[in-house]
């Protein structure tokens, strides 16, 4: 591959977010190279979320790389809330007057995203290393980094970071200009993949004594599970049969007597965090996704925010570059983090109604029994979870 000097958008990032911005770009004619840190296959090999809002789902079909999801995809009109034995409904069509979500893994994104890069002939460079970026609050922006030993520098109008949470475009910015809000939670998720057939046919999310639990899928024959465990919990210590015996003691009864339990082909555990940056513009410089906010898996929002992120900036990127039209450029970071910190609150909200939180006493359970009660009794309690769950207005 050649690689170019210079280029309209550089893309640090070749995730969801960084593959979106220049599927989206290029095809209205802006010009990109998308710097990765890593090879494709280690990107690929990725086990993330998979639960798609409507918008996020508009959005990859306006970027032409939804052929596979409208086949693939599993359309999800409901989702049910747990709590110890009790499970409720929520009808997410009904209550939203028609929308719902789509189950399809972020893995099967990101592969349908480099596909389409492929076939447009996009730069991606691959295993770039020691990317760094130069004269962001400048007019002329830079970015230098390492190929197959090599030192390349690209020269571009604008820089976006979608490097995620341990990328290089947020330490970019100065500390005194960049606010940071943050609140880590005591526990992980241990997550287990597993080829056998979902215990539900929708999503559950289940609150109980002996912590939270959620029963997803990636298809019809493959499952995602999750229970609560403690932040010094190692995934090796878990055997198959200690995940699934755990498993049944998270959730109903009656969901429990159901499991299909089998080998894992993928067991991790995850912190847990709500993490947002403000503003997550820095003059040519412009964050989206992961480097710029982290919300906890509780909401399904992590891949969805990344979405509208890269809606709004995408559109302002493009006015720039065809009517020279700068307000959507002057307007993204907080037209991006207005939406950021309503998605911020839904996913901290799904979490402390569900998980268990020993330091918080019996007065806190109780509560939580409460929340659940106000839900199950309130179609304006509903309203609100699903509303948010299919996801807010871009
Ligand atoms: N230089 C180049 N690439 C980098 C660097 C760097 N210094 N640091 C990180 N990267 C790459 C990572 O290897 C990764 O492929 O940037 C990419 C960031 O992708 P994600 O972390 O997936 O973040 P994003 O594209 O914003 O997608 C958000 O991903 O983490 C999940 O739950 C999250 O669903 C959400 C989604
Ligand atoms: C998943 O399938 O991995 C998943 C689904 C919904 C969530 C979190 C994770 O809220």
């Amino acid at each position: 591959m050649t690689i170019p000097d210079k280029t309209q958008v550089l893309i640090v990032g070749g995730g969801p977010a960084g593959l979106l911005l220049a599927q989206l770009l290029h095809r209205e004619g802006v010009d990109t190279v998308v710097l990765e840190r890593r090879a494709r296959d280690y990107v690929l090999s990725r086990i993330r979320a998979g639960v798609l809002e409507q918008g996020t789902v508009d959005l990859l079909r306006r970027a032409g790389v939804a052929s596979r999801l409208d086949r693939e995809g599993l359309l999800h009109t409901g989702v049910e809330i747990a709590f110890h034995d009790e499970r409720l409904r929520i009808d997410l069509d009904d209550l939203t007057g028609g929308r719902s979500v789509t189950v399809y893994g972020q893995t099967e994104v990101t592969a349908d995203l480099y596909a389409a890069r492929d076939a447009m002939n996009g730069v991606v460079v691959h295993e770039a290393e020691d990317v760094a970026l130069h004269d962001v609050d400048g007019s002329s922006p830079y970015a230098t980094f390492r190929k197959d030993g090599t030192t390349h520098r690209i020269d571009c109008a604008f820089i976006a970071g979608c490097d995620g949470f341990h990328g290089v475009a947020r330490a970019t910015i100065p500390a005194d200009i960049l606010k940071t809000y943050e609140l880590v939670y005591p526990f992980g998720w241990l997550g287990v993949l597993s080829d056998v057939p979902p215990v539900h046919d929708e999503l559950i999310y289940a609150g109980h004594e002996n912590g939270f639990a959620l029963c997803s899928m990636r298809s019809l024959t493959r499952s995602r599970y999750y229970i609560q465990c403690s932040l010094d919990e190692k995934a090796e210590d878990w055997s198959d049969d200690r995940f699934w015996a755990a498993l049944a003691a998270h959730l109903p009864r009656d969901v429990a007597a159901r499991l299909t339990t089998g080998p894992s082909i993928e067991k991790s555990i995850a912190p847990l965090r709500s993490f947002v940056v403000e503003p997550m513009r820095h003059g040519r410089l412009f964050l989206a996704g992961d480097a710029a906010h982290i919300v906890p898996p509780t909401g399904a929002k992590g891949l969805n925010l990344a979405a509208s992120d890269i809606h709004y900036l995408s559109e302002a990127l493009v006015a720039h570059f065809t009517r020279q039209d700068d307000k959507g450029l002057e307007t993204y970071s907080a037209r991006a983090l207005a939406r950021v910190w309503k998605a911020e609150r839904f996913s901290w909200w799904m979490t402390t109604a569900l998980h268990r939180f020993p330091e918080k006493g019996a007065f806190g359970a109780r509560l939580q029994q409460a929340e659940f009660d106000y839900l199950a009794s309130s179609r304006a309690a509903q309203q609100s979870l699903a509303e948010n769950y299919v996801g807010l207005p871009f």
